[in-house]
């Protein structure tokens, strides 16, 4: 599984990115305003800190500037991923962009009809809102488990980003699907590493360790 982070916070992606742990960045417009820069400067930025994609959404809603704003996007470095919105006009943009070899993310999914045509679409990837389908009283990983069963029926190459997560359990319930990919904000990426029984052991080891008087090395 694929662990992107989402966020636009520098900081906080070099420090993720040098764990050896982070395979992508998704971005979106909020988390470029959140982050205070502009954004071409900051999506350029970003991907010379990590190799893998890096999602950055235009904002046009129709075909032609969708195709505009992403031939500006797509020349800011080579792991750029052109996000765009699951409409019509994205689709067919996503259609075009995909068939010249630019990456894709298929951004604000809440279907899995909406998901089976973003991989007729060919898109690279698709991104359920997991966390904003729980927050309207829907289940987002009965989503996630739909669209892994139908990508599945067909051989779709199209990867499944699961997006909007807020906890560890979305992380631990999307591997148990096989998604393909999570992307997390920061938080929740650190909070997969942490458990109080980690923390309670290591205290305990290292109170005991000291007692022996001994150093290592
Ligand atoms: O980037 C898309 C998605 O991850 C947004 O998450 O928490 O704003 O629903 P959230």
């Amino acid at each position: 599984m694929k662990f992107f982070v989402d966020t636009a916070d520098v900081a906080d992606i070099a420090e993720l990115a040098a764990t050896g742990l982070l395979d992508g960045v998704t971005t979106n417009p909020s988390l470029i305003h959140k982050s205070g820069r502009p954004f071409l400067a900051v999506v350029k930025e970003i991907c010379g800190i990590v190799d893998g994609p890096v999602s950055a959404e235009v904002v046009a809603t129709d075909y032609e500037n969708m195709l505009r704003e992403a031939d500006i996007v797509r020349k800011l470095a080579d792991n750029v991923c052109v996000k765009l919105p699951l409409t019509m006009d994205g689709l067919k943009a996503c259609r075009k962009l995909t068939s010249e070899g630019t990456m894709v993310n298929v951004t604000l999914c809440f279907s899995a009809t909406q998901a089976l045509l973003a991989a007729k679409a060919g898109a690279t990837f698709i991104s359920p809102f997991v966390g904003r389908h729980d927050d309207v009283g829907f289940n987002g990983m009965d989503l996630i488990e739909d669209i892994r069963l139908i990508y599945d029926n067909y051989d779709f190459t199209t990867e499944i980003l699961v997006a909007s997560v807020r906890h560890p359990v979305h992380v631990l319930e999307a591997a148990k699907i096989g998604a393909d990919v999570m992307t997390a904000p920061p938080a929740v990426m650190r909070a997969l590493a942490k458990h109080p029984l980690t923390d309670r052991g290591l205290e305990q080891f290292l109170a005991d360790w000291a007692k022996t008087g001994e150093t290592i090395g």
